[in-house]
């Protein structure tokens, strides 16, 4: 029996004694060890055995008396897929356990090693399984997931992430029917904007957002991945991990099949604290870290489109290095023939038309006025009107026979073969070498179809889904590896792939080409419900934006897109005297605010999603000071106190006294804050008024320093 204790939670698992692995515990730190459940103790194995299925197993194969959804699911080569894992051994290290189990009939050979990996701070267990075959014969994987998470029975309600290009991220409610199985996926090949694989379960009407016992989990995995949910009346259990939708893997004696990681934990504060977990965990060991904060950055695509001359460029450049932008990107259109989404992508260098000197001088110019300079590209994909096409037609995604499928012009370049990807390296390394580029936004603008492989062995055919998320991960780590200074952005026309695996490798997310600053609070809601705010990247850009006929003010699409990492989007040629000094202020107080909303822990103190205010705040690790953002998106009827909100901000030290530094803030029922310290309890018991708040889509900024 192994006992997984973090600093708040314990993760309990144990040998049955038929020789198994049993799931024990998930969830509070008991005081007293000898008090968590122990192996072969459970009702329902008394009653019934594990043959039964009846009790939860870590790691449950296919094969005997299960009916539940296996983790893993074989064919050895003589037929047989009944798979009966027993214990075999296991090892610690540090705060890693790896137990092994293995098939009892030895000539096949099968182990399953399931690695657990304690996040002490963060109350997380990080598990994923490495599959050998150690026989003699290849066998044929069909399910191969990274973990099953078991939960006590319950009436639960699942939190998810739903959505579609244009909304990603939306938080999704659902009370979970006994015997009933809720199936989150993407089978797209890439993470995808209908689903994202994160899950938050507790008791159905026990949890807020502050408060309950929760359980969640996300998996590091950015192509097709499938997340089941499932009740039964004795148990429920959570499998994720690589979806089996069109899956199998030859594994030839030898090999070893490793799936993704997947996180879980438990947090006894709300959807809120769980969230936290997740975000300290991305910023201490999951994102990239290059010692500074996200730079504020502007991007030309909204501006020029596909029309990018350097000398517009420029014109952009000049305006944004005034705003006090740190970053100026150059999005699609730089490259090849590309004036539009029907040609050039695949073809990685300049516009000999519109660059006949190369980037070179662009980028000095961007750099001279005090600025880092980077670039959009899409690698995995090709227009059929592209050099690269024409040269390697057999390098895309496709069946024989078959013509495939283009979506925005384009088909998908297959990352599994090695050529495509030594191809890819060969050019991306050779832009970031011979140009100072600071920054790369990798997009991906289309989800797979006609996934063929007609070049490989056909037995290896549909290891194409997992090889090409491997393919752009090997890329990936590559490129950080030579360029260790450039920071990579994850987009997929918009937020199409953000999850913990591209987010190891990208410091920063496109989280959906929706700009609107509303429907943006809905979206950086769902976002961060699972994602470091830091990761979120967010511009301003015009109002209305192309999404709706809202009109929204600068302050409040500055005030929603610095709730990230703030970028300038717009076309910033057009902004009046009065809009480039505004945008300039609240680019500098967004530098100030910066540590907090990219480093502190963020409470959602009132949703989107419910009423007609929003409100945020952000405190330091060490509660020395907070950052409070509060959105009236509509005025309600006519009352007095109409313009003003009132929010309690948790999170700070109950005890210290906080000078707030906005002048038209009170005490909830009591005096002007203005030059007056107040204490951490009062202001998450009695909370603040924020006055002035008198139209639709106005907005605050409220600073707290403790004394
Ligand atoms: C989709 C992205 O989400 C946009 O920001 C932009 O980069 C376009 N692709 C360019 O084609």
């Amino acid at each position: 029996m192994w006992i997984l204790e973090s600093q708040r939670s314990a993760y309990v698992l144990g040998v049955f004694p038929e020789g198994g692995l049993q799931h024990l515990w998930w969830g509070p730190r008991l005081t007293d060890p000898s008090d968590y459940p122990t192996p072969g103790a459970h009702p329902e194995h008394q009653a019934g055995g594990i043959n039964a299925g009846f009790v939860p197993e870590e790691y449950p194969a296919w094969g005997g008396m299960r009916f539940t959804n296996p983790c893993l699911k074989l064919t050895y080569a003589d037929g047989g897929r009944d798979l009966p894992l027993g214990y075999r051994d296991h090892r610690i290290t540090g705060d890693a356990l790896a137990v092994a189990l293995a098939d009892p009939y030895e000539p096949y050979g099968l182990s399953v090693t399931l690695h657990y990996q304690i996040v002490w701070a963060h109350d997380l267990v990080v598990r994923w399984a490495e599959i050998t075959n150690g026989g003699t014969a290849p066998l044929d994987l069909e399910v191969a997931l990274s973990a099953a998470w078991n939960l006590p029975p319950d009436r639960y309600a699942l939190w998810h992430l739903h959505g579609q290009w244009g909304a990603e991220t939306q938080i999704e409610q659902q009370v979970l029917a006994v015997s009933a199985t809720v199936t989150l996926e993407s089978r797209r090949g890439q993470t995808s904007h209908v689903a994202n694989p994160f899950f938050a379960l507790g008791a159905a009407g026990r949890v807020e957002e502050e408060q309950g016992r929760v359980w969640f989990g996300a998996l590091a995995w950015s192509g097709n991945w499938r997340i089941a949910v499932q009740s039964t009346p004795a148990w429920t259990q959570i499998t994720g991990g690589i979806s089996d939708f069109d899956f199998r893997w030859r594994l030839a004696p030898g090999e070893s099949f490793h799936t993704p990681p997947f996180v879980g934990g438990y947090a006894n504060d709300g959807l809120g604290g769980a969230s936290r977990r997740l975000h300290r965990y991305q910023r201490e060991e999951v994102l990239p870290s290059s010692g500074r904060w996200q730079p504020v950055l502007y991007n030309s695509w909204e501006a020029t489109t596909f029309h990018v001359t350097p000398e517009e460029q420029m014109v952009l450049a000049k305006r944004a290095a005034a705003l006090g932008v740190e970053l100026f990107v150059v999005d699609d259109g730089w490259f090849g023939t590309r004036d539009n989404s029907h040609r050039g992508l695949g073809d990685w260098f300049p516009s000999p038309t519109k660059f006949p000197q190369g980037l070179g001088p662009l980028i000095a110019g961007v750099q001279d006025l005090g600025m880092d300079f980077g670039l959009w590209v899409e690698p995995e994909m090709v227009n059929p009107d592209s050099d690269l096409y024409r040269a390697h037609p057999d390098w895309i995604l496709h069946f024989p026979h078959r013509t495939p499928s283009q979506h925005r012009n384009q088909w998908v370049l297959n990352f599994a073969r090695d050529d495509v990807r030594a191809y890819i390296l060969e050019i991306l390394d050779g832009l970031l070498t011979q140009n100072p580029i600071a920054f790369i936004k990798w997009d991906h603008n289309r989800p797979f179809s006609e996934p063929g492989w007609p070049d490989a062995p056909a037995i290896h055919q549909r290891e194409v889904w997992v090889r090409h998320v491997l393919g752009v991960y090997e890329i990936l780590d590559r490129l950080r590896a030579l360029h260790p200074g450039v920071i990579f952005e994850t987009c997929a026309g918009g937020g199409g792939r953000v999850d913990l695996g591209i987010l190891a490798r990208t410091d920063q997310a496109w989280a959906s080409d929706n700009t609107d600053p509303f429907d943006r609070l809905r979206i950086q809601e769902g976002f961060t419900a699972a994602y470091a705010p830091r990761a979120m990247v967010s511009w301003v850009t015009r109002s209305p934006t192309w999404a709706h006929g809202r009109h929204v003010s600068l302050d409040f699409r500055f005030h929603v897109s610095m709730a990230g990492t703030l970028g300038i989007g717009d076309d910033i040629r057009n902004w009046s005297p009065e809009e480039m000094r505004r945008a300039a202020e609240l680019v500098a107080l967004y530098k100030e605010i910066r540590p907090l909303v990219q480093g502190g822990d963020l409470y959602r103190i009132r949703s989107p999603r419910e009423g007609s205010e929003t409100a945020l705040c952000y405190v330091a690790e060490d509660r020395s000071a907070a950052v409070v953002f509060v959105y009236q998106h509509h005025t309600g009827p006519l009352h007095p106190a109409r313009s003003i909100v009132s929010v309690r901000i948790p999170g700070l030290d109950p005890s210290a006294h906080y000078r707030v530094s906005a002048e038209r803030v009170r005490l909830f029922g009591g005096a002007s804050l203005h030059d007056r310290p107040v204490s951490g309890s009062a202001l998450a018991e009695v909370g603040l008024c924020v006055e002035g708040l008198d139209a639709d889509y106005a907005s605050a900024i409220v600073q707290l320093h403790r004394i």
